[in-house]
């Protein structure tokens, strides 16, 4: 029997992901939140566990070091890597991708006069595609997290981030302008895995897409 490696983040991924693999059969033998390991054994032999940061996910399964992986559409818009196959929406990890500003700062006005925004982000590649495709110039600092500073201290005139319950940008007083794409999370696969191991994974992947529409 072939071993299989799922790559995953900890946190609302790997939560959320845990009924899914239940589903399949596969428990994992130690809580991230709780070890410090980074392969977990689970209550397959041959189906092991890794703990990745979310944004390193796609990297491990391009690569051929995890077979599997969940990775939120918004991670995988920024990663360019080729040899990822994307079989099944998991229907988790739902959120939205929007642009977001201060209170009170009149974003449609902005655009109308042509201005040039500053827009600070941790999704520079969906950022630009996005803007582009509305035809705005903007200038794109790249940030890697707490955007919601940007607006706040003269930084950017506009963020984008993504939005769930939208506690966060209430709390610092921003509000959502502007959609730019929804998110869940993905179940990614490696293509050459996929041909080699297909004895070993499709039943799993079965297993997962069954439960991720119950
Ligand atoms: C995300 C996102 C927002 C927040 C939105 O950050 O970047 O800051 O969640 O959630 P809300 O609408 O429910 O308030 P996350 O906590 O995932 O951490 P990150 O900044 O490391 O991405």
């Amino acid at each position: 029997m072939s071993t299989v490696t799922i790559a995953l983040s900890k946190g609302r991924i790997f939560d959320e992901t845990l009924p899914l693999l239940r589903a399949a059969g596969i428990e994992p033998a130690d809580d991230p939140e709780k070890s410090r390991k980074l392969i977990l054994d689970t209550s397959k032999p041959e189906v092991k566990l890794i703990i990745v940061r979310a944004s390193d996910v796609p990297t491990y399964v391009q690569y051929g070091a995890a077979d599997l992986g969940v990775a939120g559409k918004d991670v995988l818009m920024e990663h360019s890597g080729t040899g990822l196959y994307q079989p099944l929406d998991l229907g988790i990890g739902r959120c939205r991708m929007m642009v977001a500003v201060r209170e009170g700062f009149d974003y449609a006005a902005a655009i109308q006069r042509g201005a040039r925004l500053n827009v600070a982000t941790k999704y520079t590649h969906t950022a630009s595609e996005h803007f582009a495709k509305k035809g705005m110039h903007v200038n794109l600092i790249k940030l890697y997290g707490s955007m919601e500073l940007a607006p706040l201290t003269g930084l950017a005139d506009a963020i984008v981030d993504l939005v769930s319950t939208g506690n966060t940008l209430k709390a610092n007083r921003l509000i959502a302008v502007e959609e730019v794409v929804p998110i869940s999370s993905r179940l990614i696969v490696n293509r050459a895995a996929l041909k080699l191991k297909r004895e070993a994974l499709q039943p799993l992947i079965d297993a997962i897409e069954t439960a991720s529409k119950d």
